[in-house]
């Protein structure tokens, strides 16, 4: 007997978010605290078997979309494996990656019938590439793209903007969805263990929008239910662009989203401070379902129950939560 998962506001909870790995072959400083990381060994990891099994169990109860996420989710050695035995469920198989690996995975990639992806890119100057990931991946990365769109899987690039490091690139980033059919989307920066948030490096939704009007004619679209984006076209471009503003207009309304850490732990908001944990339970051979229910129906009814309305009075540094390398957006 399924039932669907639902919390106690009535929100419907049909799209999963997996993390493979909270591992990684970018460093870039605002997504990895600065301590050092010790990567999660391989055996805390849920194994290909667990993973299939544990989304098995959400789509029989409801879930129609899985995301693949990190770390970076393609690092892992067994990737191609979860991809094909996820592309076998029936539900929407999408993944955010950095880029890099795309080339050597592409056929499976293909095979597994992605309709999108969403690459990490926040910036598109080679030399700011290596500043702020510490790796030199840009041409790699933008190739990378190329082919996707040559498949024409539709890509969409997530840039976090931060004051004073990219946000002098958003016109450079919206000139790009002239000439190709991206999606960019501008995200306010968020505040997670490790990253050194604070609220003065906050590019908002209306500053964004702002200093693209200055330059272009761009007219909101429709939003789809459960979107974490407000999408703009831009005035005789091919692509579009949006804004993700969970800092200053949060979405939670509507939210339909659960995420599994890499290590089995299910998290019912991105904010949340309680976890629980899933692949112990599959482990012991016990029941995994009503500790799924349980954890959605104590979700908050926004943001983790954490983050203040005006992100100004937000102390980071009170916040408990992991670093966002460990959980995957
Ligand atoms: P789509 O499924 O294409 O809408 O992608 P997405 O935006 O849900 O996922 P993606 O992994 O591309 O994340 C883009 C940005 O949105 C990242 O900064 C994520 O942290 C953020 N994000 C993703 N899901 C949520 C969410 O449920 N709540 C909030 N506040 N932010 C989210
Ligand atoms: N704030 C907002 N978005 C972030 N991401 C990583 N760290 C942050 C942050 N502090 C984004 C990355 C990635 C997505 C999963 O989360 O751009 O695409
Ligand atoms: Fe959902 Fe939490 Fe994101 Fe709000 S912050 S949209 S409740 S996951």
């Amino acid at each position: 007997m399924t039932e669907r998962i639902i919390d106690n506001f009535g929100r419907v909870h049909n799209y999963l978010r997996i993390s493979l790995t909270d591992n990684c072959n970018l460093r870039c400083f605002y997504c990895m605290p600065e301590e050092e990381y010790a990567f999660t060994p391989h055996t805390k990891l849920m194994q290909a078997d667990e993973i299939r099994q544990l989304a098995k169990l959400f789509v029989n109860n409801g879930v129609t979309k899985i995301r693949l996420t990190g770390g970076e989710p393609l690092v892992r050695k067994d990737a191609p494996e979860i991809i094909h035995a996820l592309s076998e469920l029936p539900v929407e198989l999408t993944m955010t990656t950095n880029g890099i690996r795309i080339d050597d995975m592409l056929p499976q990639i293909v095979d597994a019938g992605f309709s999108s992806i969403n690459i990490s890119l926040d910036t598109l100057q080679k030399d700011r590439f290596a500043q702020i990931t510490r790796r030199d991946y840009f041409d790699r990365v933008w190739r990378n793209i190329d082919l996707l769109l040559d498949r024409q899987i539709q890509t969409k690039l997530n840039v976090v903007l931060m004051k004073g490091l990219n946000d002098d690139e958003i016109l450079d980033f919206v000139k790009l969805t002239n000439l190709y059919p991206l999606e960019v989307r501008f995200i306010e920066f968020m505040p997670f263990e490790g990253n050194h948030w604070s609220s003065n490096q906050v590019l908002t939704l209306n500053e964004i929008l702002d200093r693209i009007s200055e330059v272009y004619t761009i007219e909101p679209l429709e939003q789809r239910p459960h979107d974490t984006t407000k999408p703009f076209a831009i005035h005789g471009h091919i692509g579009k662009i949006a804004v993700i503003s969970t800092m200053t207009m949060p979405f939670c309304e509507d939210c339909n989203r659960m995420r599994l850490t890499a290590d089995g732990k299910l998290k019912n908001c991105l904010f949340s401070k309680e976890e629980t944990d899933l692949l112990s339970a599959l482990r012991n051979g016990e029941d995994v379902l009503p500790l799924i229910h349980q954890s959605i129906r104590s979700k908050p009814k926004s943001l983790g129950g954490q983050l203040t309305e005006n992100f100004k009075d937000i102390e980071a540094d009170s916040l408990t939560n992991r670093s966002m390398i460990s959980i995957g957006g």
